[in-house]
């Protein structure tokens, strides 16, 4: 696992945009799995800023998000396919129709989930997967238990996660508690993984994934075995790490 500690929040964003645009340019056709969640939003604005400039063509890329409320429709505003749209894909050239973001409303959950893994099967896999980090170290919506899920699940989420997502809703009534999300096979199968993490609370989780010890209780800490993941830190992130 490679470790780059940025100065602050705008520099970690930047690195990850970088990343992402020298893929495409390399891999015009490539396929990126993305994530929402308030630490991608920075790097999205800088995709936007390059794709203005004339540097990217998304024309040609295929996108699979991690997760998606279950019990949402995509146009809900607290869905992950409307954050998706109004952060990302309404402003660059992508193909709505090549822009995939799992089914919260399907009636079978368990077909849907097969048919989302197959799906990023059929298009060769994920090229680049974009990761944040839950505070208790959820990867998507992968959460610290007994045992993690392979493939692309409906999961309850933990009451840590539902008061975390609170942030966006009204009430914590209206907060869901379940997400269809990939699996940490699904994950671990991109040829190569950038998770970022940025400020002081995210400190605590940050310091734990590099015990460098592997648990089902940090669900991140899978990322230590993986061939080629980068972790892009903020110095706030990084600052209980010796
Ligand atoms: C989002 C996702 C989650 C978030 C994590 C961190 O699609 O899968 O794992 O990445 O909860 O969220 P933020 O970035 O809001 O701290």
């Amino acid at each position: 696992m490679r470790l780059v500690v940025k100065k602050n929040y705008d520099e970690v964003s930047q690195m990850a945009a970088i990343e992402i645009m020298n893929l495409i340019n390399k891999k015009p056709n490539c396929v990126l799995g993305l994530a929402t969640g308030s630490t991608p939003i920075g790097t999205y604005k800088e995709l936007i800023k390059y794709y203005k400039l004339n540097k990217i063509d998304f024309s040609k890329v295929t996108t699979f998000n991690l997760d998606e409320y279950r019990g949402i429709k995509g146009d809900n505003p607290q869905s992950y396919r409307y954050f998706m749209d109004n952060k990302l894909f309404n402003s660059i050239n992508i193909n709505k129709k090549n822009t995939f973001i799992p089914n919260g409303i399907a009636k079978d959950i368990e077909e849907e989930c097969k048919y989302y893994d197959n799906l990023i099967e059929s298009k060769h896999g994920i090229d680049l997967q974009l990761l944040g980090i839950g505070n208790n170290g959820h990867i998507g919506f992968n959460e610290p238990g007994e045992f993690l899920y392979i493939n692309t699940h409906l999961t309850n989420l933990t009451k840590n996660t539902i008061a975390a997502n609170s942030r966006f809703f009204n009430s914590m009534e209206e907060v869901p508690t379940q997400a269809i999300t990939m699996g940490i096979g699904s994950i671990m199968k991109a040829k190569k993984i950038i998770l970022l993490a940025s400020g002081k609370n995210k400190a605590n989780i940050v310091k734990e994934l590099f015990t460098e010890k592997l648990s089902t209780k940090i669900p991140a800490s899978i990322l230590h075995i993986h061939a080629d993941c980068t972790i892009i830190l903020d110095e706030e992130a990084a600052c209980l790490l010796n």
